[in-house]
């Protein structure tokens, strides 16, 4: 909620009224023969970028090897044999808990706002775990009682967006009908989303990022959290996979805050509608963390039923290094902190530069969010796919234009995801400095073009 757009009218009158002298012209205001000269000089400045040879890889959001090295100590946690048991004496090295390890529980449970008894931890990815909670709610139902949604027909799926594009993927590779719902400053249109759940039985779901979303960065105000548990869907196997990827993923400054949606839904007594996720991947080391997922004890003890014929369980050992590492949300807290002071110049770092370069034309808008991994990128209409390719020709790739939207179809070719978190600061500076480069030329085109 607390996410910012960039104040383009201060920023402009700022820099165009600077001390009376007029110093730069919006794009927009600008005749074809102004037009074609800015062409002609930023494409000067990319044929330049393009002989430089850059090779960089910002599609998706990785986190840079500073902060894996945060995590390192982990490794030198358990050494002696006595290190491998648990504070209540399970010897991780052998079959067991196949729901997770008991002080794995508590701790996990806390992040993700559940109880223990809520909670169950499982492997690396979060990603997994919800694709399989998917692919179990096709086969045999969310819970046992209604029936698998591979036998109701024509099944439907809600897609905030810009979204995640490998939540679309996973709901698209499994059937579903996938309906976009525009996502805002406070979380989905929540109007449209309870119209729809409320009259068309075929929707089974909704995707959401609530905190930090991935791309926008937002962070869904208690009143749409309050709308979700208040939810009264046509469906009753309607379920909200609630994936709080970037809980404690702030940045320095001004944090976010989120309610807990389990704890709101017990009020209205529609618990069993929430699954919640999360992982460590972007805590401790990227896919080789620790996931886990929460709900009400009757969604965890039906789940628990079919985990049970799946697997044996998964790796104890790494979620007793993880326990032993960060020891309590403090813990995990304190080392969050560690990542914002890695992150945070970078992001300064990218907004600052599409400040300089893209405010004073008036070109585009951009997230300035409080926590996460993303900066979401909203271009001139029918922009985007040309800034994509400008990049990659010159040796930056983004995530592919289209990619925040249900079927890759942004209908506006407008939203770019902007991944800072990998590159050191010196490529991404220059980096920043191409992608400005090419959203002056793909708007110039585009103006020239009408
Ligand atoms: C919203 C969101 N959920 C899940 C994931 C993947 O998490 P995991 O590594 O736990 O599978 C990501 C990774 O970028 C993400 O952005």
């Amino acid at each position: 909620m607390t996410c910012k757009n960039v104040p383009f009218g201060i920023l402009y009158t700022m820099v165009t009224f600077y001390k009376g002298t007029v110093l730069q012209m919006m794009l927009k205001d600008m005749s074809a023969v102004e037009l074609r000269q800015l062409l002609a000089a930023e494409q000067k400045k990319y044929d330049e970028f393009k002989s430089r040879g850059l090779d960089l890889n910002m599609s998706r959001g990785v986190p840079a090897k500073e902060q894996l090295t945060l995590a390192q100590p982990m490794m030198d946690i358990l050494n002696s044999e006595a290190d491998f048991f648990d504070e209540d004496g399970t010897d991780t090295r052998n079959y067991g808990c196949f729901d997770g390890l008991a002080s794995a529980k508590k701790l996990f449970s806390q992040m993700l706002g559940a109880s223990p008894e809520e909670t169950i931890v499982f492997g690396n990815s979060s990603l997994n775990i919800m694709y399989d909670t998917m692919v179990k709610a096709m086969l045999f139902g969310v819970d046992g009682v209604n029936k698998p949604w591979k036998d109701c027909g024509k099944i439907k799926w809600l897609c905030p967006a810009p979204g995640y594009d490998r939540h679309f993927l996973i709901t698209e590779k499994l059937g579903f009908e996938m309906i976009t719902v525009p996502l805002g400053q406070d979380g989905p249109d929540m109007d449209m989303v309870e119209k729809l759940v409320q009259s068309d039985e075929s929707i089974k779901g909704i995707w959401c990022v609530p905190m930090y979303s991935n791309p926008t960065g937002i962070t869904y105000s208690d009143e749409t959290v309050k709308r979700f548990a208040a939810l009264k869907p046509a469906a009753p196997d309607f379920r909200i996979f609630w994936d709080n990827a970037y809980c404690i993923h702030h940045l320095d400054g001004e944090r976010d805050s989120l309610l807990n949606l389990l704890d709101e839904a017990k009020k209205c007594g529609s618990e069993d509608m929430v699954f919640m996720f999360s992982s460590t991947s972007k805590v401790s080391f990227a896919g080789a963390g620790v996931a886990a997922m929460a709900g009400s004890v009757k969604t965890i003890e039906y789940f628990k039923s079919l985990m049970k014929i799946q697997t044996i369980g998964y790796d104890k050992i790494n979620q007793l290094r993880h326990v032993r590492f960060f020891k309590d949300m403090n813990g995990l807290e304190e080392h969050m902190k560690k990542h914002a002071a890695i992150l945070s110049p970078k992001f300064r770092a990218v907004t600052a530069t599409l400040e300089e370069e893209l405010a004073p034309l008036g070109i585009g808008s951009w997230t300035k969010p409080n926590g996460g991994y993303f900066i979401s990128f909203q271009s001139p209409d029918g922009c985007a796919k040309r800034i994509v390719s400008l990049c990659k020709e010159a040796g930056v790739t983004l995530t592919d234009a289209g990619a925040t939207y249900p079927y890759g179809n942004d209908p506006h070719d407008s939203n770019i995801r902007i991944a800072p978190s990998f590159p050191p600061i010196e490529t991404l500076k220059l980096a920043a400095e191409l992608f400005c480069i090419a959203v002056k030329i793909a708007a110039a085109e585009k103006l020239l073009e009408k």
